[in-house]
């Protein structure tokens, strides 16, 4: 099968609309591409679900990417690329992985040594503890104090973003004593940009948050340049599978890629 194709799209998955943050971004930044998205909505939420169900999960899904012949695939969702990360490279034979992790902490090791940058994601992410490790492979003298925050991804999937229960949460979870005193917080879930603003208002603007969509975009547009992948025109008709329709995921859709868009009910697994 050939996939380097210019032309062929890029394949994006993550368990909900999380992904999307990236998806839009990559729309933004590389708007001559084609995506094709897969949201595993039957599975969510994927942070607390064991590392074997994960890779399963993801593995399904990445040879369904591989079979609508994506040039390339991004894991949008932190939880699935920290426990599969070493087993994806039996994959690049055939098409080249990227997820969201490597992006951010390359910018992070370069530009913010001597501070204090928290991590808050979902148990799955934060129990594998892959940013700290990342990040002190790379520059030794950045502390990492790393905080799950395993309510905040479904609260988000089932919309509950403004308002009074929502505030509690993130204000909950952020006044824990780890977070005391950060210089910067990586959103290390692609749900969290969505409460990006609420989570701003909590330490009144003080804290840098990082948020990984523009860092993995231009991450994957130099990687499409350096490997010649880059579509030269505009492709048309992005695509959206999910493994189980729901309306919040159709609408959060809708919200990113404003005009009316396909988004197909794809049955990969066989309980
Ligand atoms: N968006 C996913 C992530 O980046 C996870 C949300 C979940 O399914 O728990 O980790």
């Amino acid at each position: 099968m050939t996939l380097n194709k210019q032309e062929n799209p890029i394949g994006i998955f993550d368990s909900g609309i999380g992904g999307l943050t990236i998806a839009n971004a990559i729309k933004k930044r590389l708007p001559n591409e084609r995506i094709v998205y897969f949201g595993d909505t039957e599975h969510l939420p994927y942070g607390e679900k064991s590392n074997k169900a994960i890779r399963n999960y993801s593995n399904k899904i990445i040879n369904f990417l591989i079979a609508k012949k994506c040039k390339i695939i991004i894991i949008a969702c932190n939880s699935a690329a920290s426990v599969i990360e070493n087993e994806i490279i039996t994959y690049k034979k055939i098409v080249p992985i990227y997820n969201v992790i490597r992006p951010v902490v390359d910018v992070i090791a370069k530009k913010y040594q001597n501070s204090r940058v928290g991590v808050i994601g979902t148990k799955a992410t934060i129990g594998s503890n892959i940013y700290q490790q990342k990040i002190l492979e790379l520059c030794g003298n950045i502390n990492v104090p790393s905080l799950a925050t395993p309510l905040l991804a479904p609260m988000i999937e089932e919309g509950f973003i403004k308002g009074d229960i929502s505030q509690k949460i993130i204000s909950n979870y952020l006044s824990h004593n780890k977070l005391k005193n950060i210089n910067h917080l990586v959103l290390a879930c692609t749900h969290y940009p969505l409460i990006e603003r609420e989570i701003s208002k909590f330490f009144n603007g003080k804290v840098n948050i990082i948020d990984s969509s523009k860092i993995v975009a231009n991450y994957i547009l130099s990687e499409l340049q350096n490997k010649k992948l880059l579509s030269k025109k505009p492709q048309k008709g992005h695509h959206f599978y999910v493994s189980n329709y729901t309306y919040s995921f159709e609408n959060s859709t809708k919200f990113f890629f404003e005009k009316t868009i396909k988004l197909k009910e794809v049955k990969l697994f066989n309980h």
